[in-house]
């Protein structure tokens, strides 16, 4: 959307992946105090999103309220934004949520200006909605364009992320509604099979994705305990290099130094905030091995070696990979270390990546 928002992709952190339904007030105060005793908003996760379950009854004007675990939203947004950090909700278009919570349904305007007076600085819109299901194009279009318009007209910036798992393409038309990004796929677990099912086969259309409007591989799981470090670093190097939104899903208290080192590796941030937008994607695939190439603002482009297979693979980078013609400069992200110009081969774990920004010489 031409509203100046998700200029680069949003990041910060969502109460589903960990917490699900078993989310309240008390928690998210945690989890924004956490952010910042962390150091991981000053690394850019600001979004403190409650996905679903916050919802309970309207009343009798019709107005949206939180459920008894959330007696304040207002008191909560303030909480949040008094941290320098920004407030995000949930809701869906129909009259129940993913979860059987209460939607949106018949009360869009409406609850945009209760999200807007609240506070709300994100919305994710999800399109499960027990027993209605939207299922031609047309529909989902119309009810996508419906709330960002609502949202629009309540003068508040909020990023619209749409929730809809890539049906439809999207991406095609994400940024017309009003979408700031849009989910590609059904949703993440924590193990590597669906991880990397999403993050290599399932990420949406790189020239969909650009400034003001990202592919949305769904949040991370990274700190939820399910896949080894190497997996990890490649979900990690994925998103980054696929320019998607880094949103955080695990008990952000209990982040060991090691969890937090990466999510917290200001260079492989900047892989994913580059100024430019683009969307990485594969270059050259052999066997289980794949070599990503991501071009960045000044020139340089960011290079990820995946290995996809079971044991540990030796992999090659050539200039011609990332258009260059020859390499000045080749650093390691994950290890923080400046390598030869002339590196070549590199021992990639199994499952796992060695991700790089390259200068040269132009192809
Ligand atoms: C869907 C979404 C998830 C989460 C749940 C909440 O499954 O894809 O990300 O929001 O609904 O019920």
């Amino acid at each position: 959307a031409p509203d100046g928002l998700a200029r680069t992709p949003p990041m910060g952190w969502s109460s589903w992946n960990k917490f699900a339904e078993k989310i309240d007030d008390k928690t998210v105060r945690a989890m924004a105090d956490a952010l910042v005793a962390t150091g991981l908003r000053d690394a850019g996760y600001v979004y403190v999103n409650i996905d679903d379950g916050w919802q309970g009854t309207r009343g009798p004007d019709g107005a949206i309220r939180p459920n008894e675990k959330f007696p304040d939203m207002k008191g909560l947004a303030d909480y949040v934004h008094a941290r320098g950090l920004k407030f995000g909700l949930y809701s869906a278009p129909g009259p129940r949520t993913c979860a059987g919570y209460e939607g949106s349904y018949g009360h869009v305007q409406q609850d945009a200006k209760t999200f807007a007076d609240w506070g709300v600085d994100y919305l994710k819109y999800d399109l499960c909605s027990g027993e209605w299901f939207y299922d031609d194009a047309d529909k989902v279009q119309r009810t996508y364009y419906e709330m960002g318009a609502a949202l629009r007209a309540t003068g508040r910036p909020i990023v619209y992320s749409l929730c809809e798992y890539g049906r439809f393409e999207v991406g095609a038309w994400g940024r017309k509604v009003g979408g700031h990004l849009w989910r590609t796929t059904g949703d993440i677990t924590d193990d590597y099979a669906t991880m990397a099912r999403i993050g290599f086969d399932k990420n949406g259309r790189a020239e969909h994705a650009g400034p003001g409007g990202w592919n949305d591989p769904d949040m991370l799981e990274i700190g939820n305990g399910g896949m080894s470090h190497d997996e990890y670093a490649t979900h990690m190097t994925l998103w980054a290099m696929l320019a998607a939104p880094l949103m955080m899903g695990h008990d952000l208290r209990q982040s060991s130094p090691e969890v937090l080192k990466m999510l917290e590796n200001r260079e492989v941030i900047a892989v994913d905030q580059d100024a430019l937008g683009v969307q990485g994607k594969a270059v050259r695939r052999d066997g289980t091995t794949e070599v990503w190439t991501k071009p960045l603002a000044d020139g340089a482009v960011a290079v990820a070696l995946f290995n996809r297979g079971e044991a540990a693979a030796t992999m090659t980078l050539l200039p011609s990979d990332a258009g260059k013609s020859g390499l000045t400069a080749v650093r390691d992200l994950w290890r923080g270390a400046d390598l030869p110009a002339g590196s070549r081969d590199f021992q990639v774990p199994a499952h796992g990546v060695v991700m790089l920004r390259v200068t040269g010489g132009q192809g």
